[in-house]
C-alpha cells in the first residue's frame, strides 16, 4: 500500500539540522495494522504526516498504490486525503465553533453527500464512540477524551481504506480506551490498513506489526524483523 523509498525530513532551524525522519526502504502492507512507538520527537508524527500526503519529505518518494504521492498535482493529494485516507491528528482539530454532529459532517459534506445521510451517518458514527449524548455540544463544551472521540468518527466518516491516527487513546480513561481500541480491531478486521502512534501497551499488543522510532530512524531492532 506504502512504499518509502530514500525519504528523509530534515528542518533547519537556526542553523541547527533536525533529520525529523529518515527511512532507505519501508512498507506497509495492505490490510496491516502497525504500532508506531518511540519517545517524544522521535518522528512518529512526522512518518504519519509524509504518509497522509501532508508534509512533502526534503528527498526520496512515498509511494500509495504505486502512485508517487508528492509527484500528484495538489488536486490529487487532496482528492486522496479526503477519500482514501483518514487522519486522526493529535491536536485534534475541530471546527470550534460547529458542534460535535457538524464537525464529523464536514468530510461528508466535502464528498457532496445529502444533508439526511450526513446527519443519519454523523449520528451513526458519534454513539458507535460512545457519544451519542453529545452531539450537539461544541469542542469547547467537551472533555478532551470526548472531542478525541469526535475526532475519530470525523476521521471514520468518509470510510477511508487508510487511518493513520496520532495517539488516537492518549487522552482517554480506562473504559473508553477498551472501547476505541475494539473499534480499531473491527476497523483492522474489516480490512482496513492502520498505523497508530501509540504509548499504549495494550494498543501495541493487539497490532499486527510494530514500528519502532528513535531520534527519526527506524530502530535496528525492529530492521533485522523486517529483513528475517
Ligand atoms: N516544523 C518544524 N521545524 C523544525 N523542527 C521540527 C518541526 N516539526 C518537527 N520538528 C522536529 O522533528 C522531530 C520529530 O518531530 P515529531 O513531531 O515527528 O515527533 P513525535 O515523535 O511525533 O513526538 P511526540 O511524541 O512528542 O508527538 C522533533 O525533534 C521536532 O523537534
Ligand atoms: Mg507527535
Amino acid at each position: 500500500m506504502f512504499v518509502l523509498e530514500n525519504v528523509i525530513k530534515r528542518y533547519s532551524r537556526r542553523g541547527k539540522e533536525v533529520v525529523a525522519f529518515r527511512a532507505d526502504h519501508l512498507e506497509i502492507a495492505v490490510g496491516s495494522y502497525t504500532a508506531v512507538v518511540g519517545p517524544s520527537g522521535s518522528g512518529k508524527t512526522t512518518l504519519l504526516s509524509l504518509l497522509g500526503g501532508m508534509l512533502s519529505p526534503t528527498d526520496g518518494r512515498v509511494l500509495f498504490d504505486g502512485a508517487s504521492v508528492y509527484d500528484l498535482p495538489i488536486s490529487g493529494r487532496t482528492r486522496l486525503r479526503r477519500t482514501r485516507i483518514g487522519f486522526v491528528f493529535q491536536t485534534f482539530n475541530l471546527v470550534p465553533y460547529l458542534s460535535a454532529l457538524e464537525n464529523v459532517q464536514v468530510p461528508l459534506s466535502l464528498a457532496g453527500k445529502p444533508a439526511k445521510v450526513q446527519r443519519q451517518r454523523a449520528g451513526h458514527l458519534l454513539q458507535q464512540v460512545g457519544l451519542s449524548d453529545r452531539v450537539d455540544h461544541k469542542p469547547c463544551e467537551l472533555s478532551t477524551g470526548q472531542q478525541q472521540r469526535v475526532a475519530l468518527a470525523r476521521t471514520l466518516a468518509n470510510d477511508p481504506e487508510v487511518i493513520l491516527a496520532d495517539e488516537p487513546t492518549g487522552n482517554l480513561d480506562p473504559e473508553s480506551r477498551a472501547t476505541v481500541l475494539s473499534f480499531f480491531d473491527n476497523l483492522h478486521r474489516a480490512g482496513k490498513t492502520i498505523l497508530m502512534v501509540t504509548h499504549d501497551a495494550v494498543a501495541t499488543i493487539r497490532a499486527s506489526s510494530r514500528l519502532s522510532l528513535r531520534n527519526g530512524l527506524l530502530s535496528p531492532e525492529e530492521e533485522l524483523q523486517r529483513a528475517a
